[in-house]
């Protein structure tokens, strides 16, 4: 039976002598979804990649990518990888490199010539195929990194911060990469650092903090709280506190005066426990006789998730 999840680890640990790289890394990824992976500096992120990869053995844990447990030679061959640190044969050319392994991953000589440049044109390095990598900026070395991870249409790809070297119109190229790798049935694995990258990308997201995978998102879903901002006259002082709502003012209170009708309306914060109660709340204030100027619901940012998961310190390394 082929499982549902691409990868599936659990409590994999890594220590490196006596440094713990990582203390527990859970993880689910479903077949055809983008996954991504954020957390701070030295959190793990890179070396539970490379444990699912199976070029670094884990020291305690389990796990399974693509059906085959860690490290299995039949599973690598359908995976592709960008690394975070990329040392290419550099007196080679794009084209060569290319070539290269595409023969070890046993790609056959016809499929390749066809391959080659059309991915070469792909990640825009279609006149630079025949130069050698030591002349490649390093956003070029990047492009070459990701054409070789898609050579041979893997069945997953893990992509170690892909962006890192690149400009604006490469970020979108990354984006785009992704996005036709997920139509075409593949899983896509994302560690990465820029969280409006990721907020497009990816369906899921895990934060890792100090080795450990502390929690997963959807971020297709609705969210579980939802904040609506409001700016309104005489805002009832209580009353939604039975709905479970939670409401703040924002602003300085003694800069108006509620006698005045024409006082600036007041900035509001709600916090619903659920999504459902939003024309409840608004009802509310309505009928509470308050007048309702701007009624905004919006969803955290995955930046603020990130700090109140992650925290604003480092990961205590
Ligand atoms: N080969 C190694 N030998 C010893 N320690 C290592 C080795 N590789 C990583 N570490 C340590 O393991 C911890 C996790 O490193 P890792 O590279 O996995 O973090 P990361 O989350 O990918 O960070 P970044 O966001 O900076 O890429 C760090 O404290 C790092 O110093
Ligand atoms: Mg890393």
């Amino acid at each position: 039976m082929t499982s549902e999840l691409a990868v599936e680890t659990h409590t994999l640990r890594k220590l490196y002598g006596r440094k713990l790289a990582v203390s527990d890394c859970t993880l689910a990824v479903r077949r055809g979804e983008a996954f991504g992976l954020l957390g701070p500096n030295g959190a793990g992120k890179s070396t539970c990649v490379k444990m699912l990869l199976g070029l670094v053995r884990p020291t305690a844990g389990t796990g399974q990518l693509l059906g085959e447990p860690l490290g299995a030679v039949a599973a690598r061959r359908r995976v592709g990888f960008l690394p975070e640190h990329f040392h290419f044969q550099d007196w080679l050319s794009g084209t060569e490199l290319l070539h290269l392994h595409g023969r070890l991953l046993g790609m056959e000589a016809g499929r390749l010539r066809q391959r080659v440049p059309e991915l070469l044109e792909r990640v825009e390095l279609g006149r630079q195929g025949r130069k050698p990598i030591r002349e490649y900026s390093k956003g070029m070395q990047q492009r070459v990194g990701l054409a070789q991870a898609l050579l041979q249409e893997p069945d997953i790809v893990f992509l170690d911060e892909p962006t890192s070297g690149l400009d604006p119109l490469g970020r979108m190229l990354v984006r785009d990469l992704i996005a036709e790798q997920r139509q075409r049935g593949a899983t896509v694995f994302l560690n990465s650092h820029l969280l409006g990258e990721v907020e497009v990308s990816c369906d899921r997201v895990a934060f890792v903090k100090a080795g450990r995978v502390l929690e997963t998102r959807d971020l297709r879903a609705p969210e579980a709280v939802t904040v609506v901002n409001v700016r309104a006259r005489s805002v009832p002082r209580d009353g939604w506190g039975r709905l479970g709502i939670q409401g703040r003012r924002q602003d300085d209170a003694s800069a108006s005066d509620p006698a005045k009708g024409g006082d600036p309306p007041e900035a509001w914060r709600f916090e619903l426990p659920r999504p459902e109660l939003l024309p409840e709340l608004l009802r509310l204030l309505v009928d509470a006789g308050a007048e309702v100027f701007e009624y905004t619901p919006r969803r955290d940012s995955l930046e603020e998730t990130f700090l109140r998961v992650v925290g604003h310190e480092g990961d205590g390394q």
